[in-house]
């Protein structure tokens, strides 16, 4: 098994951080890296001709990697909502039509619909698990239903933010396949934990930023868009998302036609030098470690919480692990959740993160048996 990668951070020992769903720390590595890029700045003269060329096709392969997507499929992008508004405009779904979301899931998969709805015409389906959090049978549900309107798009997080609830994609998809209806994934809790292959899987859109699991930097983020939507206009219009405007030429716009791939949905100021290889660093990070060994170590430490927290008998409940993500456990409190939780685990250097009503624990490789024994006895402690 993957050994816990805590040297690699700068955690002091006492510090037990469980929240990478919120935001993970940054290797010490890619800080230096950050330190790097921005100290370039300072010396603008001294960068060669084609490092932001090197740096961006850096990060996009990495990104490619992680979802077994061609690197041409991968576009650069800032945010996840982002990534979402480039779906809108790409798709221009059909009045009249309906788009599947999650109950509570986060904003970035949902308000870009909400926002379109009375404009389009769309109705904006909201799906409710039952109390067993099983979100996948619950979409399977939505999506064969009879309804007047026609399903267009489900445009879901595939691993819920707040109760760690996990959608199997493949079902899904194979639901959706039936009926012609497009499928936009939030990857931001899975990427680079969960292996997901947009070859076989084929969704339309899928979408993740670096700063939670990827261990990168905010503000960065990327978008697969299937080769059937390449030719859609993009967000934003970039000089390099056509095929030649350029500010050394004689002529300025001299070939206004995109770009043939997902380049031409690169952002502006995509070449930000400062946070590339930071990016790019804690995806290649996770790849050198394989994502699969990551899961894995994730789910031993998960686990381990999980059956510490039965042993100890804390009144707490959780969705059953096959229902789950192996990496996320939403603890419930019966009981009702005591006040301010989050700051009483503070107290003790206990970091996690309350999430509508439960308590979210999210642990990453720096995390390992010593952080997890504690979390249990400081949760017991503060809950009983
Ligand atoms: C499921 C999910 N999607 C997206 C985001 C972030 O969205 P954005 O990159 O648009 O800020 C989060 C952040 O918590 C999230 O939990």
């Amino acid at each position: 098994m993957l050994t816990s990668q805590r040297d690699l951070f700068d955690i002091p020992r006492d510090i037990c951080y469980l929240n990478a769903a919120a935001w993970s720390p940054l290797p010490i590595g890619a800080v230096e890296l950050g330190q790097a890029g921005a100290a370039k700045k300072a010396h603008p003269w001294e960068i060669p001709e084609d490092f932001g060329r090197q740096q961006f096709e850096r990060a996009r392969a990495a990104a490619a990697g992680l979802i077994n997507a061609e690197i041409d499929d991968i576009a650069l992008i800032s945010s996840v909502g982002y990534g979402v508004s480039t779906a809108a405009k790409v798709l221009d779904l059909p009045r009249n039509s309906r788009i599947l979301v999650l109950e509570n899931d986060h904003t970035a998969p949902v308000l870009e619909w909400l926002a379109r709805a009375e404009a389009q015409d769309l109705e904006i389906e909201t799906v409710r698990p039952g109390d067993d959090h099983d979100w996948t049978s619950a979409l399977l549900e939505a999506i064969a239903k009879r309804a007047e309107r026609p399903l267009a798009l489900v445009s879901i997080s595939s691993v819920h933010w707040s109760d760690g609830g996990l959608v199997d994609l493949d079902r899904v998809q194979e639901a959706l396949r039936a009926q012609g209806a497009g499928l936009l994934i939030d990857a931001t809790h899975a990427a680079g934990v969960l292996s997901y292959d947009v070859a076989s899987l084929d969704p339309d859109f899928m979408i993740f930023p670096t700063y939670k699991w990827l261990l990168g930097p905010y503000g960065r983020a990327f978008i697969y868009v299937a080769k059937r939507h390449q030719g859609a206009i993009p967000l934003e219009q970039t000089s390099y998302g056509r095929k030649r405007v350029q500010a050394e030429d004689e002529r300025y716009f001299t070939d206004l036609d995109y770009v043939d791939d997902a380049r031409r949905f690169d952002m502006g100021e995509r070449d930000f030098f400062v946070s590339m290889d930071v990016a790019s660093y804690g995806i290649e990070l996770l790849q050198a470690w394989g994502l699969d060994r990551v899961r894995e170590r994730l789910e031993m430490l998960t686990e381990r919480i999980a059956s510490g927290l039965a042993e100890r008998r804390v009144p707490v409940t959780m969705p059953r692990a096959d229902l789950r993500a192996p990496h996320v456990l939403g603890l419930g409190f019966p009981n009702g959740m005591p006040e301010d939780l989050a700051g009483k685990l503070a107290e003790h250097r206990v970091y996690a993160a309350p999430r509508l009503g439960r308590l979210r624990i999210s642990p990453h490789v720096y995390n390992d048996e010593t952080d997890c024994d504690r979390f249990v006895e400081v949760l017991a402690n503060v809950v009983q």
